[in-house]
Formats: structure tokens, sequence, C-alpha cells
């Protein structure tokens, strides 16, 4: 297949500068990134270039109205010849819903595949190689006209960049606790809840940094009509094992369609789990938790994979799960999902996308 993207390389790697053993989330980026710009109509043919910062005039659309879309995903080392992207393809079909959403144009999965590809390649020495460290990988469209109109922009700018993270759990889980918030609904029926796009994030600090002062980890966000039903977690889908029963609240529209929600789910479903994915209230929770059924409550996401959650506080209740560890079944889901993202178990479901390379 011959290329459809210009590749600009380093003369000089920066990897000397950087501490592999002591990565903060997201603070420092790979030798090379991707950049590709939309205007009249089109997209432009992508360059790999260095990475770097990106000038912006102080009209720019994206700076007042909020017109973004961005993903989450990982790469991983699995051996000198191999790193494992993870679930490329459905992580760019979600893309491309959060962009209809914000009305910014679509790309297509030839382009970024290969972008990822090309980038991987020539950036494999930043993959970090222990085990629970990854390399994430943030695709990220924004609307550039400079132009000071409330109004869909006529240009685009999308980007690839890529930073090696540190082990999620580096002293074993850490369970989270969370409370609902009585003031504030993270996303509405109609609204922009299901796409990943900035402002969402935005809207949702304040309420988040209530939350941490009254000492919890995270909001629990419940729907914004009965304010009962359980939505989500600021960066998790949430997942409740009631008796034998793995329970997760439906994706009603205002819910991220999360793609470790989906790997969890259909794992379940092959281990012989009953899975409903339905409404489910909090009162529901606290009532199993009272009756003692609620065995496990537990967060997916692409940062931590599976997360325990050991507390959950609600209109002045507050309820306990677990002893403080992992439950079996999280524990089970974890080492599964991140057994087969590192090549040391079966890929089961075709999620792995391998990337050889020669470092
Ligand atoms: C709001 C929200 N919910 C859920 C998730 C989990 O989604 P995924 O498993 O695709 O990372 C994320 C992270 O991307 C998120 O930002």
């Amino acid at each position: 297949m011959t290329s459809m993207l210009q590749v600009d390389k380093v003369t000089t790697s920066r990897i000397q500068e950087v501490d592999m053993n002591n990565l903060d989330f997201g603070r420092c980026f790979t030798d090379h990134m991707f950049e590709m710009q939309y205007a009249h109509n089109t997209w432009k043919t992508g360059q790999i270039k260095p990475f770097g910062p990106i000038e912006i005039n102080p009209a720019l659309n994206v700076l007042h109205y909020g017109q973004a879309v961005f993903e989450g995903m990982k790469a991983f080392y699995v051996d000198e010849k191999q790193i494992n992207l993870f679930r490329p393809d459905v992580h760019h079909a979600r893309f491309n819903r959060s962009c209809r959403r914000m009305c910014i144009p679509e790309t297509s999965y030839e382009v970024f595949i290969e972008a990822l590809e090309i980038l991987i390649r020539l950036d494999a020495a930043w993959v970090p190689k222990k085990r629970g460290t990854a390399l994430y990988i943030r695709p990220f469209i924004f609307a550039n006209e400079n132009y000071l109109a409330a109004r869909v922009s006529a240009t685009y700018a999308y980007h690839i960049i890529m930073s090696p993270v540190g082990a999620y759990y580096g002293e074993g889980f850490n369970p989270v606790s969370l409370t609902t918030s009585p003031d504030f609904v993270r996303a509405v029926p109609g609204g922009t809840g299901e796409a990943k796009t900035a402002g969402n994030y935005a809207a949702s600090f304040l309420p988040a940094q209530q939350a941490q002062q009254d000492g919890f980890t995270q909001v629990l966000w419940l729907d914004a009509i009965d304010h009962k039903y359980i939505e989500e977690v600021g960066t998790m889908n949430i997942h409740f094992l009631i008796g034998d029963t793995l329970v997760t609240p439906s994706l009603t529209g205002s819910v991220l369609s999360g793609i470790t929600r989906d790997s969890v789910i259909q794992l379940a479903k092959e281990w012989g789990y009953e899975v409903q994915e339905r409404k489910i209230s909090i009162d529901e929770v606290m009532q199993a938790s009272a009756d003692g059924h609620l065995k496990e409550v537990f967060g997916s996401g692409t940062a931590a994979v599976i997360s325990p959650v050991g507390r959950i506080a609600h209109k002045g209740q507050e309820i306990t799960i677990g002893d403080g560890k992992i439950g079996q079944l999280a524990e089970r889901f974890h080492n599964t999902i991140t057994g087969i993202q590192y090549g040391q178990l079966d890929d089961y479901f075709d999620w792995t996308h391998p990337v050889s390379i020669h470092i």
C-alpha cells in the first residue's frame, strides 16, 4: 500500500531526557506526532512530524465555543518485535460518532491506522516495557477557524500525540470512593454525554472538586431527569455484581460508550455470567448492599482498565463494598484484559492490532 502520509523525522530523539521509571500521566510526549488539516470541505494530506507547539490565533473558534473531540487509547509492549494497539477500530468508530455529534467532519480509518502504525514504529523505544505501563495515545480534533462567530467552523486540525505512562497500580489496587452529587449532572438526554468532547470534562470539574473536598475520589453520576439512575463515573463506566448477575447502566445516550465496558461485557458473557445492561437506581444499589447481595462494584476505563470501588455515598448514607481489595471477578477481568493487551493470553476476540517493530 502506498503511504497516504508525509513523514518528517526528528534528527535527535528526546528520549534520554525522560525517566521511564518515573512517568507522570500525560506530561511527557514522544518524539513524533500526527497532524492533518481540514479546509475547503476536505481533509488534506496528513503529516507525521516532530512533536512540538502549534501556533494559535486568539480568535481560534475552539477556544470560545469548544468544538472539539478526542479519544484515549493505549499501545502495549509485547516483545522487541511487537507492540499491540488495543481495539483501534472501535476507538476510531467512537471518534467518528463524537465528530458527528459535534458537527466535525469524520476521518477515515485508513489514515488513522496508518498514522498510528508509523508513529508506533518511529517511537517504539518510547513504549515502556514493564507490566502495567503503556503508551497512551491521544487523537483529537478541534475547530481552528479564526472567527468569532458562534457557528460551525469551516476548518479543523486533527492531531495524534502519544505519552508513555507508568503503572496505574504501583502499590496494588487502591479502591476508589464515590459520591453522588446533590446539585449537578454530567449529561442530559439529547445533550453531548455520549460524545467524547472537551466541554463534558470542563463541566464535570466543579462537582468533582466538591466530591474531593468531601473526601471522595470521584462523582457517581446520576441521570438528569429522575436523579436516581446511575450513569457512570468521571472517566470510567461502572459495573455491579449483584448476586451472580453483572449489572451495567445501559447506554441511554447520556453515557459514554466505553471500550473497556464493552470488553468486560463480552468477557462476562463468554464466562457464562448473566449480564444485564439496564437502568439501575442508586436506591437499588444501596438496598442490595443492605441485603448483602452487592458482591462487587468496579469501574472500567482505558486508564486503569478495572478500578475497584470501595465506598459509595448518597444523601448522607454510605456503603462499603468488599474489604478494601479488588474483588475476585474484577481481578479476573483485569488480568484477562491486560493479559490480552500484553500479548500473554489468547486474543480470543481479536481485540489487539499488532504492529511489528525493530527497536
Ligand atoms: C466519561 C467517560 N466514561 C467512560 C470512559 C471509559 O471509556 P473507555 O473504556 O473507552 O476508556 C471514559 C474514558 O475514556 C470517559 O471519559
